[in-house]
């Protein structure tokens, strides 16, 4: 299982800027409010906006991996491209899972290879197009139609949005849509999997009258705490991901992250933690930092649901608080010849969480020996994992010897497993840290403005008041040149 080490966060080790240990220690007045958060997300789990809490285990589970199998059981071995169109929460976990547990070549193989040397016809190409850059999703697509990509015959499209008016989301939707009519009429459907709301919404009707397979974003289930839902588990399936041991790790971390005791419950300790450098110390910009690539874009999906949910101008209480921290992503060791100068003796307004990788599932090299140079004769015979390891223990000393707060949590093997409880963690780091700050975690009303202002400017029907707004606000100036 995942292991945490926070002592580094801990005056012990980095004075002042960490918590006194007797803060957290047993019967303290921390401890006592996380047992008494336990107690209050044990009786919400599952309901309003925690439906996502009931997702790895139970019949949620089960309805949803019967669903995505039926599916993918349909699709498998047809395509040689499955593309992704979503944003947000319906694509940041679709692209972690893919590329936490695929090689980071798996598309550069011959169509049909799984990556790992085996040669497997059912495992397509996987993109996650989570952006309207037209020459990014236009390359993208001319891959697909060329005869290197087996042309649109051998694509699949998955579009993921709960409510289907997304403008990025829906505007790539209808740009494969025409694409794919044109090229084959009325089979045109069977190249779209839709996951969206199963009873409501524009993408809901478009399904109901073009007849695509669908699947559902749950109810109660926001987009940056779907990925364990159909919306992470579709693509995965199709890419070969294993999803019962995905949910199997989920739920594992779910059960530990159930305890009303401080000292065993990694979610609580975590939240607490940061919730306390965060807000008592001047600590609120926090930087997850795998020393791992494939898990470098699962600190994306951390970043989203870190920012989008803690950000919040209004507390539960109606007071105006401006919550929230930064989350910062970094790679180790490569962000240690970019960043570090700055981690250590920049602002000491950061709290910084490294993810280490024991076992990279039998991908480890060894530097071979013979070069005799007395200089890099240290490097000799070792194994690369070792030096990427080394180089993290010597980040988190360079760190705690500027006295920086530093967790790590520890990964026993890159493995669906252990993907699966990292993901469960942070949620429900995040619920944690919701009541700590007392603001809803699940809305996201500031990033609606934004929705609003692009329909105006856009000429949708009914928002014109939004673009005099924005035209009136951001009227020319002189200060430009
Ligand atoms: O986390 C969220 O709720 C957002 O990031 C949404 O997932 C994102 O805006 C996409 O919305 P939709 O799925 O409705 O297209």
């Amino acid at each position: 299982m995942l292991t945490l080490d926070y002592a580094n966060c801990l005056s012990e080790r980095v004075g002042d800027h960490g918590l006194d240990p007797a803060r957290i220690g047993a019967g303290s007045e921390l401890a006592q409010a996380a047992s008494h958060l336990t107690e209050r997300l044990a009786s919400s789990r599952g309901t309003g906006w925690e439906r996502w809490r009931e997702l790895a285990r139970g019949p949620m589970r089960a309805e949803h991996l019967a669903a995505v199998r039926q599916v993918v059981g349909r699709c498998r071995g047809r395509f040689d491209n499955l593309v992704v169109l979503g944003i947000g929460g319906s694509a940041l976990g679709n692209i972690a899972l893919q590329s936490a547990l695929r090689p980071g070549t798996h598309n550069l193989w011959e169509a049909g290879a799984n990556g790992r040397g085996a040669k497997e016809r059912a495992v397509p190409r996987v993109f996650v197009v989570d952006n309207v850059d037209p020459a990014y999703f236009g390359s993208v697509l001319d891959f697909c139609r060329s005869a290197a990509g087996g042309g649109l015959e051998r694509t699949l499209f998955n579009v993921v949005s709960k409510s289907g008016e997304t403008a990025e989301t829906a505007s790539q939707f209808m740009t494969v849509r025409a694409l794919l009519k044109a090229a084959m009429g009325a089979k045109f459907k069977d190249h779209i999997v839709a996951i969206t709301d199963p009873a409501k919404g524009t993408m809901r009707q478009i399904c109901d009258a073009d007849g695509y397979a669908t699947l559902p974003v749950p109810e109660g289930v926001g987009g940056r705490f779907s990925v364990l839902s159909p919306v992470g588990l579709f693509s995965a399936a199709m890419a070969g991901i294993d999803l019962d041991a995905l949910l199997d790790g989920a739920d594992a971390m779910d059960r530990r992250c159930s305890n009303p005791d401080l000292a065993q419950n990694p979610a609580a300790m975590l939240a607490t933690l940061l919730v306390e450098l965060g807000t008592r110390k001047g600590k609120s910009n926090h930087v997850l930092m795998p020393y791992c690539n494939a898990l470098y874009l699962l600190a994306d999906w951390f970043r989203q649901l870190w920012a989008e949910s803690l950000g919040k101008r209004v507390s539960l209480t109606g007071d105006t608080v401006f919550a929230g921290f930064t989350p910062i992503k970094a790679l180790g060791t490569t962000d240690q010849h970019s960043q570090v100068q700055l981690y250590r003796e920049g602002p000491n307004d950061k709290v910084f969480g490294f993810i280490q990788v024991d076992d990279f599932g039998g991908h480890d090299l060894t530097i071979p020996e013979g070069l005799g140079i007395e200089a890099l004769g240290y490097l000799e015979g070792k194994s690369m994992a070792l030096l990427l390891n080394a180089e993290k223990r010597a980040t988190e000393y360079a760190l705690v010897d500027s006295q920086r707060p530093n967790f790590s949590i520890n990964f026993p093997k890159l493995d669906e497993h252990h993907v699966g409880e990292f993901i469960m963690l942070w949620e429900v780091v995040t619920a944690y840290a919701g009541l700590m700050l007392n603001i809803d975690a699940y809305d996201q009303p500031a990033v609606e403005t934004g929705k609003q202002a692009t329909f105006g400017l856009m000429g949708r029907a009914g928002y014109d008041k939004w673009k005099t707004r924005v035209e009136g606000t951001l009227a020319p100036t002189t200060y430009r040149m």
